[in-house]
């Protein structure tokens, strides 16, 4: 088993950096299209065969350090009662905008409401016994809620941050309720077997040192808190935190996830060597040729200057028009300038 990645989680020197992408498996992979063109996204994610099975296609073609569970961030909001399509962003039918919205929200169960998401874990921990760790994921409290009050994508999140400033009782209510979820949900994952977790908080940017401070820091604090994590480390990634690193650490954790818009070396002086990072090469490097791929890899692991507890990885996910052999190639480069 190659325990490159769960060392570099816990600050323990390794004999390369591990490395891998977020959002790894998707479409940029010709394997991914042939098994996703016989069902939709939500069928795949909710058939654990065939999640498992594009769990494990990067793993193979890529060459990385870990595994992440093939699902999204909104699937455990479903049996909140909130009926979720995929087309392909996501879309919320009914999005929450009263008191009465929250209050009709119910916390699942894992085991009754998602047992499939459990089961792909099952069958992942069989299947890559030999191979590499398993990385379970969840959204943060404040993205899952920016979806669940948009109903859908948007460049400014004006309805979540309107009821952020209007009816605070409301967002307050909400992201309790968000927060309860997504620690029996996650905590589910680690009894299933998930060696690691990794929460997103893709949106977190999007707001105000203060407000992320005010708004959202409690919640995810809270949910840290209250994840089982003893043998299991946590790695929090918010987007657009460089501005805010100090303040998003207070949230807890073991891993801070790293966008590109942040030097990674002036990232740890501010992190302190008691916390990992991970991160984070710009994704559309991987648009360029072998030479800049291998330049910018470079540029990373020297930001880092050999300190223990860096897992490589992209800062933020991989796109899909990306030919997989530079994602290869990155991965190689990787794993050849960091060998000590
Ligand atoms: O990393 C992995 O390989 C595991 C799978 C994974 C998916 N979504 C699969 C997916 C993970 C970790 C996610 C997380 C996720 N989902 C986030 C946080 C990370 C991020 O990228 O910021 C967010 C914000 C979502 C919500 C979501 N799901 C969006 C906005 C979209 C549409 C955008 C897009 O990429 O098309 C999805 C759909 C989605 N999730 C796809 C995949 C492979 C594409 C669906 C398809 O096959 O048609």
């Amino acid at each position: 088993m190659n325990t490159r990645f769960l060392d570099a989680c816990w600050g323990k020197p390794v004999d390369r950096t591990p490395v891998w992408l977020m959002r790894q498996a998707g479409r940029y992979l010709p394997d991914y299209m042939r098994v996703r063109s016989k069902c939709t996204f939500l069928e795949l994610c909710k058939t654990p065969e065939l999640a498992a099975e594009v769990t494990i296609q990067p793993v193979d073609i890529l060459g990385v350090d870990a595994a992440i569970l093939f699902s999204d961030i909104l699937t455990p909001v479903e049996p909140m009662g909130m009926k979720l399509d995929f087309v392909p962003g996501p879309v919320f039918e009914h999005p929450i905008r009263s008191m009465a919205d929250v209050e009709a929200l119910r916390i699942p169960n894992p085991e009754e409401d998602v047992p499939y998401v459990l089961e792909a874990i099952k069958i992942l921990r069989r299947e890559l016994a030999a191979k590499v760790p398993l990385i379970g994921f969840g959204g943060a409290p404040f993205t899952l809620a920016c979806y669940m009050v948009e109903g859908k994508g948007s460049k400014d999140w004006a309805n979540i941050k309107k009821m952020m400033y209007t009816a605070p009782d409301v967002y307050a209510a909400l992201m309790e309720k968000v927060t309860m979820m997504d620690m029996e949900y996650l905590n589910a994952q680690i009894r299933a077997g998930a060696q690691a977790i990794q929460i997103f908080d893709t949106w977190g940017g999007v707001l105000s040192p203060a407000d992320y401070a005010r708004f959202v820091l409690p919640y995810t604090t809270k949910l840290i808190n209250g994840l089982n994590r003893e043998n299991t480390p946590v790695i929090h990634f918010v987007k657009g935190a460089g501005t805010m690193l100090d303040t998003v650490q207070q949230a807890g954790g073991d891993v801070m996830g790293l966008d590109w818009h942040i030097d990674l070396g002036k990232a740890r002086d501010i992190l302190g060597p008691k916390m990992a990072v991970q991160g984070n090469l710009d994704p559309t490097v991987l648009y360029g040729s072998r030479e800049i791929i291998e330049r910018e890899v470079k540029r990373v692991l020297d930001e880092n200057a050999g300190r223990p507890g860096h897992i490589f990885n992209l800062g933020h996910g991989i796109l899909p028009t990306v030919p997989p052999e530079n994602a290869i190639f990155m991965v190689e480069c990787v794993h050849r300038l960091s060998q000590k």
